[in-house]
This record gives structure tokens, C-alpha cells and sequence, in this order.
């Protein structure tokens, strides 16, 4: 087995030639130069990136810091800015947690990001992932950052044929035995760039890899096997309604509890599928209009959409002119309900 050193090595010679450019991120070049990244950007990134792809992160990205420049800047936004800016992102925890971290970073922290991992474990929806991303990219400290993509190349260099969930301990062991202590920060983004762009899940592109010569799976030739995937549990489907009340040009919307699912979104109203809403929000002339389907991490939801021109007053909700509202501030599952009803609420 080829050692950790030269591995390293190679790799980080892979890196300085085919880095991947992204907006928050030190070219292999500048660092060499000196150039630290903002460790408020890279934490941005890093939720962002969790269950999300670079490709649908880059426009919030950017969209988020020119608004908040600055963490303190952000502490600062109103909860319902935020939320609304990370619609369409998905798991909203994260967007509730980042504004708890941000304000935490100022009232605890002067404004700046602790620099050392074991410090920004302690801040409110930084894990053992994000925390280790942070230290690595942002601070230089030799912190070993496994993702599923870290987690499919070390799966396939070392053979580790254990299914997943169960070889995380093992892989992560693995990890971290190859975790440089110079350029750390840069060794974290190459093995992940390499597992987003040669060793993909279907068709890795061994010919070009910088560590095809050292992968064991490549050796067996089992490396589209790997990592192997415990089944996992059938989704469940569950059922549901959204009342979409609309009068003289406005719609009723409610703000969800904190808590549950899409908490602190902004919603249509609905009758708790998940245990959470309550009845129509006003008694009117109900009428289906069709159906919206969206899958969660954990269930299928199929929502049925009815709308009703509303004259009493709501017991829940409140009236947003129309022209006020921008449909890109709800979740995606309430933007496709919103989409099927337009039509109807605008003729
Ligand atoms: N995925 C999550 N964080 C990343 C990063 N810093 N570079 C590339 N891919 C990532």
C-alpha cells in the first residue's frame, strides 16, 4: 500500500492543476501566495453544501453575500429575510441554525470565527462535518473533512467493502491516516473535487486519476461497487391539504412554527400532515384544483391544493397583496402548489 505521504502528494499536485473555481473559495495559487479565505464565506458554503449540490448553491451563495457581507451583518437581518432567501434550499434547520450561529459568532465571539475546530464545535449547527470543513479550508489546521464524496474515494482506494452507513468509522479512521499536516486546507477541497469530478459514483474516470496506480478497487476492478449501500428503508406516502385563500388581489399565507418541518417558512395553510397545522382557515367555497407531490428525506408528501375567494376573516394566516409577494421566498413544496393555483387566484 502506497504511503499516506507521497498519496497526499499527488493528490495536491492534481489540485493545483485541476481546481475547481467556486465563489468562496482560494485558488490553490493564492494560498500559496498567502491568501487566506474569509472563514465567514467558507462556513456560508459549507451549510449551504450540506445535501446540496456546488451547482444549486452558487446563486444563493452569492445572492447571500451581497446582502450580508459580513457575519455581523448578517446576526443582524431579520429572521424572516433570511428564511426567505434560503427558500427553495431545502432543509430549513439549517437556515434557522446559521442565523443562530451567525448571532452567537457576535455576541460570543467579537464577530470573528473561532479558529480552531474543537472551538466552532461549540457554535449552534456546527458538526463534526462543518466544523472540520471550517478548520481545514479556512485555518490550515490538519482536520480530516469526510463527505459522501470523501467517502466513495477512500471506500475505493483502500477496498473497504463494509456497507454504508456502518463503514463510516472505518472509513473516516482511513480519512484521516491520509490527512496531510501541510496544506491541509487545500487537501480537504482536492479529495473532494476528486470525488466530484473523477471518481463519480457510475463511471469514475480512473484513466486520468492522480491515485488510479494505488486504488485497490481499481486493482479488483470493483470500483463502480463501492462503497456498498445497506438498503434503506421504503419511504412512506403521506397526505395532505393546502387551503389557498385569496380576496381582492391578496392571499392568505401564514408563517410555519419554528419547530417541524420547513419551520420559520413562510406557507400556504395546511392541515398538518406531519401533525402540525389545523383546520381551513376560513369557512368559504372550497374547491380542489389538483394535486402537488414533493419528497422529503424521510416521506413522500402528496398535497391536495383547493382555493376559495375568502369574505369572512381568517382564523389563521394573514392577507399579502399580491404584488408584495415573490413566490422564490416559499419552500419548494408550497411554490408548487403556489404554481398550480396562480392561474386560478390572477383570472
Ligand atoms: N462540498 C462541500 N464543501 C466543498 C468544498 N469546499 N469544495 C468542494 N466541494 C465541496
Amino acid at each position: 500500500m502506497q504511503d499516506p505521504e507521497s498519496l497526499s502528494t499527488q493528490l495536491l499536485a492534481w489540485y493545483d492543476r485541476h481546481a475547481r473555481v467556486m465563489p468562496w473559495r482560494v485558488s490553490p495559487l493564492d494560498c500559496a501566495a498567502g491568501i487566506r479565505p474569509d472563514p465567514y464565506r467558507v462556513w456560508l458554503s459549507e451549510v449551504m453544501l450540506q445535501q446540496t449540490t456546488v451547482a444549486a448553491v452558487k446563486d444563493y451563495f452569492h445572492r447571500f453575500t451581497a446582502r450580508w457581507p459580513t457575519v455581523a451583518a448578517l446576526a443582524a437581518a431579520p429572521d424572516a429575510d433570511v428564511m426567505g432567501e434560503w427558500a427553495g434550499l431545502g432543509y430549513y434547520a439549517r437556515a434557522r441554525n446559521l442565523l443562530k450561529c451567525a448571532r452567537a459568532v457576535v455576541a460570543d465571539h467579537g464577530g470573528r470565527f473561532p479558529d480552531t475546530r474543537e472551538g466552532l464545535l461549540t457554535l449552534p449547527g456546527i458538526g463534526p462535518y462543518t466544523a472540520s470543513a471550517i478548520a481545514a479550508i479556512a485555518f490550515d489546521e490538519p482536520a480530516t473533512v469526510v463527505d459522501g464524496n470523501v467517502e466513495r474515494v477512500i471506500a475505493r482506494l483502500r477496498l473497504v467493502e463494509t456497507p454504508l452507513p456502518a463503514a463510516k468509522a472505518e472509513l473516516t479512521t482511513l480519512a484521516a491516516r491520509l490527512t496531510p499536516a501541510i496544506r491541509p486546507g487545500d487537501y480537504a477541497q482536492a479529495i473532494m473535487d476528486l470525488g466530484a469530478t473523477i471518481c463519480t459514483p457510475r463511471s469514475p474516470a480512473c484513466g486520468i486519476c492522480p491515485w488510479t496506480h494505488a486504488c485497490l478497487a481499481r486493482a479488483e476492478g470493483v470500483q463502480t461497487d463501492l462503497p456498498r449501500k445497506s438498503p434503506k428503508p421504503e419511504k412512506p406516502t403521506r397526505h395532505g391539504t393546502l387551503w389557498l385563500g385569496h380576496r381582492d388581489g391578496a392571499i392568505l399565507l401564514e408563517r410555519r412554527p419554528d419547530r417541524g418541518l420547513l419551520g420559520g417558512m413562510l406557507g400556504i395553510p395546511g392541515d398538518g400532515w406531519d401533525g402540525q397545522g389545523g383546520p381551513a382557515p376560513a369557512s368559504a367555497d372550497w374547491h380542489a384544483i389538483g394535486e402537488v407531490r414533493h419528497t422529503f428525506t424521510h416521506f413522500h408528501l402528496i398535497l391536495t391544493v383547493l382555493t376559495a375567494r375568502l369574505y369572512g376573516p381568517p382564523t389563521r394566516g394573514d392577507f399579502v397583496p399580491r404584488h408584495d409577494f415573490r413566490s422564490g421566498a416559499l419552500p419548494t413544496v408550497m411554490r408548487k402548489a403556489w404554481d398550480l393555483a396562480r392561474h386560478e387566484i390572477e383570472s
